[in-house]
């Protein structure tokens, strides 16, 4: 401990800090950051492995051709998924909201069951049962091209289409029964291009008619500039807004007030008198 506490005031010590912090920060980013998407070709062999796949896991609830399997009350144990497309197999499965474990008002997210390579079959095999929206591209994703002027551009956009559900900050909000809009934050910028494309569950589709690419990638940008945001003072009381702050002030605030009020009537020149 001594040592290090002298070696502390090193001239180079500050130096030193500073490279090992650039080392880390950099080795945790290339390990965890999203791995660009290749366009890699599919073949009939990832259709055939996908199907393959998905009498397995998939099936029971959406048929062996994935054409639905209607319930005797008149709904679905799972909805056709003949057009929805790769990018709606991509979301759900990469998520891990699919396999759906039981049924509930929403399908919650979940470990992911699937390896990279088994969501692309699984992906495969349904966008080949009819067109739907494809796996987005780097024109969704790639936000390091954002400029300061389209991220602002995307926090407009944010604001007047995703807000109402997902809160101003992105945190999520609860929904009529018992549904949820999630917490939107951490989700990697291909899954949120793939919900703005098909809209899981009550979310609105947003094609590419009402949100350019180009848009969905400020969008993007604008919600992961949130996530990085260091925050400007204060407490955050986790974004909840101004409940938190209400509470903050009532409890720490007031009580506080009317606790140094009892100290002084404990304390005053009066009660010292007597
Ligand atoms: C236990 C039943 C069940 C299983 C197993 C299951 N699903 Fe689902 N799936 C559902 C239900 C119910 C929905 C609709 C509810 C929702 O979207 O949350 C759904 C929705 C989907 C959707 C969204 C469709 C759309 O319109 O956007 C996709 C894609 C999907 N499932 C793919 C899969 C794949 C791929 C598998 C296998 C890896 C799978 N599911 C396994 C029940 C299931
Ligand atoms: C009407 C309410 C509503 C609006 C408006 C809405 N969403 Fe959603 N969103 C939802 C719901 C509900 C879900 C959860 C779906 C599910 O779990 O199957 C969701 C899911 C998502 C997810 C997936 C999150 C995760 O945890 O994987 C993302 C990303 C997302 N929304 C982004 C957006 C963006 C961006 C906008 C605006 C362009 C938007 N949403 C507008 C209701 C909404």
């Amino acid at each position: 401990m001594r040592k290090l506490s002298t070696r502390r005031r090193h001239p180079l010590a500050g130096l030193v800090v500073l490279l090992t912090g650039l080392v880390v920060a950099g080795g945790l980013y290339a390990a965890f950051a999203p791995k660009p998407a290749t366009a890699e070709a599919i073949t009939s062999r990832d259709v055939e492995a996908g199907r393959q796949l998905f009498v397995i896991g998939c099936a029971s609830c959406h048929g062996v051709n994935a054409e639905g399997i209607p319930t005797t009350r008149g709904n679905v144990y799972g909805p056709s998924l003949v057009g929805v497309g790769a990018a709606a197999v991509d979301f759900q499965v990469g998520t891990g909201r699919m396999p759906m474990a039981q049924t509930a008002p929403q399908a919650p997210k979940k470990e992911v069951e699937y390896n990279p390579e088994e969501v692309r079959q699984l992906a495969a095999f349904v966008a080949s049962l009819a067109p739907g929206p494809a796996i987005p591209g780097d024109e969704y994703t790639d936000i390091d091209k954002a400029s300061i002027a389209d991220i602002r551009e995307g926090g407009e956009i944010f604001r007047t289409n995703c807000t109402a559900c997902h809160n101003s900050v992105g945190a999520g909000g609860a929904m009529p029964g018992g549904k949820y809009a999630p917490d939107i934050r951490d989700v990697t910028p291909v899954h949120l291009a793939e919900a703005m494309i098909t809209g899981p569950q009550q979310m609105p589709v947003f094609s590419d008619e009402v949100i350019t690419p180009e848009d969905k990638r400020n969008v993007i940008a604008y919600v992961k500039k949130l996530n990085s945001d260091p925050g400007y003072g204060g407490i955050g009381g986790g974004s909840l807004g101004p409940v938190v702050d209400g509470m903050f002030t009532w409890i720490i605030g007031i009580g506080g007030l009317a606790g140094f009020a009892i100290w002084i009537g404990a304390h005053g020149a009066r009660v010292k008198k007597r």
